[in-house]
């Protein structure tokens, strides 16, 4: 009985590196693999975790909303971001999770200190990303949510999807983000930064000095934006932290172990290491 993430690329996952130590750490006589498939086979994957031939599953790109249709049982996580990183089961029922924004918070929170609640907040971008991280937001109870993204439309979309929520939110055009004073976390969850030259056109003038700057890009290890703000001064942070805890919260749910901070930290140094 085995465990895998699913994809399609999937050659680029660190999830191996990490989930391998932890369940070699924990004595756990499984191994973690990448599985590269096509859309068909996804419900294959789910029976055979219902059969209890393979312990549960990650699961990424393009997978994250298929596996959320396919799935009748959801853990709230995935019902509120409509998306499914993480499949596992209790008793008989495979259910799906998401695992994302936990991992988010907790890495904010582990390297920064922040904790959301009351904090008003830039995401950038308004792709399958930021659904995951938005609903934990909102669960944290941020004070205020502005959107920017390319394009506005799947900026509305997502605003729609939470508005019932208690957040405020706004839009901000893509080409004109100028972040307000009160700012306390601008949070790109965008795929530009991977490459140089990448840069996003942030007015900084009225940021305050405490405001965060964060990537959910963890190669390459700073951003071309990260870089321009923490010459600034500010305190930036990369994805590699979100990628380690969404993990935690995965290796929880298939294993019923809090994974300690230490086991995070020796996780990130061994991901580290492949830079
Ligand atoms: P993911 O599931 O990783 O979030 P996605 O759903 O394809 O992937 O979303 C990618 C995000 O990156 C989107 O917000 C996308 O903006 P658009 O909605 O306008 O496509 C953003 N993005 C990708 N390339 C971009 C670029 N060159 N400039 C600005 N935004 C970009």
């Amino acid at each position: 009985m085995n465990l895998f993430v699913i994809g399609k690329p999937i050659k680029h996952s660190m999830s191996p590196t990490i989930h391998n130590f932890w369940l070699k750490k924990y004595s756990k006589p499984y191994i973690y693999t990448k599985k590269e498939l096509d859309y068909q086979s996804l419900s294959n994957v789910i029976d055979e975790i219902k059969q209890k031939k393979i312990i549960g599953a990650n699961v990424t790109i393009p997978y994250k909303k298929d596996v959320y249709d396919i799935l009748e049982n959801l853990h709230i996580s995935a019902r509120r971001s409509k998306a499914v990183n993480t499949i596992y089961r209790q008793g008989d029922t495979v259910y799906g999770a998401n695992t994302d924004g936990i991992g988010y918070c907790e890495a904010l929170k582990q390297e920064t200190q922040l904790e959301i609640k009351d904090k008003n907040i830039l995401i950038l971008g308004s792709g399958g990303a930021s659904y995951g991280i938005l609903s934990e937001l909102i669960e944290r109870r941020a004070a205020s949510i502005t959107i920017s993204n390319r394009t506005e439309e799947k900026s509305f979309e997502l605003i729609k999807n939470f508005e019932k929520s208690t957040t405020v939110f706004k839009y901000m055009k893509w080409n004109k983000i100028i972040p307000v004073a009160e700012t306390d976390l601008i949070i790109n969850t965008t795929s530009f930064g991977m490459n140089e030259g990448e840069t996003i056109k942030i007015e900084m003038k009225d940021l305050k000095d405490s405001t965060i700057y964060s990537d959910i890009i963890y190669k390459p290890k700073i951003t071309p934006t990260m870089k321009i703000f923490k010459e600034k001064g500010f305190t930036t942070q990369n994805g590699l932290g979100m990628l380690i805890n969404q993990a935690a919260e995965a290796f929880r749910l298939w294993f019923n172990i809090n994974l300690t901070n230490q086991d995070i930290i020796e996780a990130k140094e061994l991901c580290e290491k492949s830079y």
